[in-house]
């Protein structure tokens, strides 16, 4: 059997209260429906399908999907009609794996062995055994435990809706079962749609097996119908990405306070202090330190780096051993070799740091190439940019760059040469030699500082 699995995704989300189409609310930074996408693909099914309706622009504009067919459902008329979108993508050979966009953390294990349960002529649903059952539809079994129904919180009788095994939504059925018995499914019931959960009732009456598996992670199966479920999934999104973390090796000095929107990859002996806040893809080796309130963002930090606290680095490599903050900002191109140190105040952009060099204090320095062992001083700034076009700043190894200099690029700062604190410098400065721009300093011998006029 080929494996086809159709995420339903044409749901408005009116109680989003949104203009955006519910399912490309972020999780975890990402629209809610890229994880069920990415669960999906993790399958290696034959074709993810996606049906969507409500924002279909929208959300194809923001869930990448080179590989996923979108079916149009123009108007909702109910999981079953969704479902039955997808039906002219697929040929009789096929399990559908029914997923729900609202769903985002799903784990394909769980998918992995509820399709145990599904052939060609049998279907398996995922069910959950829940406190607070309610608003879900509910699992009729009969006396042998066998399933008979589901039945929609809407439409049950008092006796159903004490039922705490609810319905998760997810279901894999044979795509043959299903084109054929499609249309037996009415929309007479509380909510006049044609309801997927209709299906099961039907196979029982067919003599096709349904079989129930019945998750024990409630986290795992919990969508998103509003802005509290929101946060929640978020919530339980983020402890688990905190909870991987620990168990690779890092330190959280409090796992609740630290945010991971994407991927992290964490060395041994790691150390994350709170409020940090991990963007795309992040590597920290073997004992780097993040200080408090970072953010950190598709960057790579090498063994035994310290970032201190209120920095924030995008699209940066840096090496072993530097040291980086409090308050750096390293901006996308930063790239630090090994024992940089990048101190307070300073911008980085498109910059190479060499080994062991320093920028420690209130610098801009953007488009340049610095060798090893250099030192630029206090309000160093780079001009890279003369309005229209960008220029580079090449400062040689070991150089002394003083405070306070602007260095007007295209520029070249020699090897071991030393700039003046306070120049303007807009030639190339030798190696070697001291260079400096400076007003002569004079002194106003017996020069008297203006008094207050004395008030009448
Ligand atoms: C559905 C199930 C219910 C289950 C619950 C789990 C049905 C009839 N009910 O109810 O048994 O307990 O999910 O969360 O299946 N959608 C479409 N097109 C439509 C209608 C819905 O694509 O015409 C999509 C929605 O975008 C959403 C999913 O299907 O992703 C579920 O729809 P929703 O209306 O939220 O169903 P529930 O009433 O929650
Ligand atoms: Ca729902």
């Amino acid at each position: 059997m080929k494996l086809s699995v159709v995420i339903l995704a044409a749901g408005k989300g009116t109680r989003m209260r949104s203009n955006l189409p519910k399912v490309v609310h972020p999780v975890a930074g990402r629209p809610m429906l890229s994880h069920v996408v990415d669960t999906a693909r993790s399958l290696k099914p034959d074709s993810i399908i996606v049906v969507h309706g409500y924002g279909g622009d929208t959300v194809k504009a923001v869930v990448d999907g080179d590989d996923i067919i979108w079916v149009e459902q123009a108007e909702q008329l109910g999981t079953g009609h969704a479902l039955a979108q997808a039906l002219a993508s697929v040929d009789d050979h096929t399990t559908l794996l029914v997923l729900y966009g609202d769903v985002p953390l799903i784990q394909a294990q769980t998918l992995k062995q509820l399709l145990r349960f599904c052939d060609d002529r049998s279907i398996a649903l995922l069910s959950c055994e829940l406190q607070d059952p309610d608003g879900y539809g509910r699992i009729i079994r009969d006396a042998d435990d066998q399933v008979l129904a589901i039945v929609e919180h809407k439409d049950a009788s008092l006796e159903q809706l004490a039922v705490g095994e609810i319905n998760t939504g997810i279901m894999a059925i044979p795509a043959r079962y299903f084109r054929s018995t499609y249309a037996r499914i009415d929309a007479a019931n509380a909510q006049q749609e044609y309801y997927l959960t209709d299906i099961i009732a039907l196979a029982v009456a067919d003599g096709v097996p349904v079989y129930a598996s019945v998750i024990d992670d409630e986290e795992e199966i919990l969508g998103v119908n509003d802005r509290v479920q929101l946060a929640t999934v978020e919530r339980y999104y983020q402890e688990r990405a905190a909870w991987r973390a620990m168990i690779d090796g890092a330190t959280l000095v409090d796992p609740s306070r630290v945010d991971i929107r994407g991927s992290l990859s964490v060395g041994r002996d790691a150390v994350i202090d709170i409020n940090v806040i991990f963007e795309g893809e992040v590597s920290l080796a073997d004992g780097v330190h993040i200080g408090a309130n970072c953010i950190i963002k598709d960057s790579i930090i090498g063994s035994h780096s310290h970032v201190d606290s209120h920095s924030v680095l995008d699209n940066s490599i840096i090496g072993e051993d530097c040291h980086i903050g409090p308050f750096a900002r390293l901006r996308p191109g930063t790239v630090l070799k090994n024992k940089a140190k990048i101190g307070n105040f300073v911008e980085t952009k498109n910059a190479e740091i060499g080994a062991g060099s320093k920028v420690n204090h209130l610098s801009y320095v953007g488009d340049a190439e610095l060798g090893s062992e250099v030192n630029v001083g206090a309000g160093t700034i780079t001009c890279n940019y003369d309005g229209a076009n960008k220029h580079k700043t090449i400062i040689g190894d070991n150089a002394f760059i003083g405070s306070n200099t602007a260095l007007v690029a295209p520029l070249t700062i020699g090897k071991d040469a030393t700039i003046g604190a306070g120049s303007t410098i807009n030639k190339d400065a030798p190696e070697g030699e001291l260079t400096l721009t400076r007003a002569k300093q004079s002194t106003l011998r017996g020069w008297q500082r203006p008094l207050k006029k004395k008030q009448k």
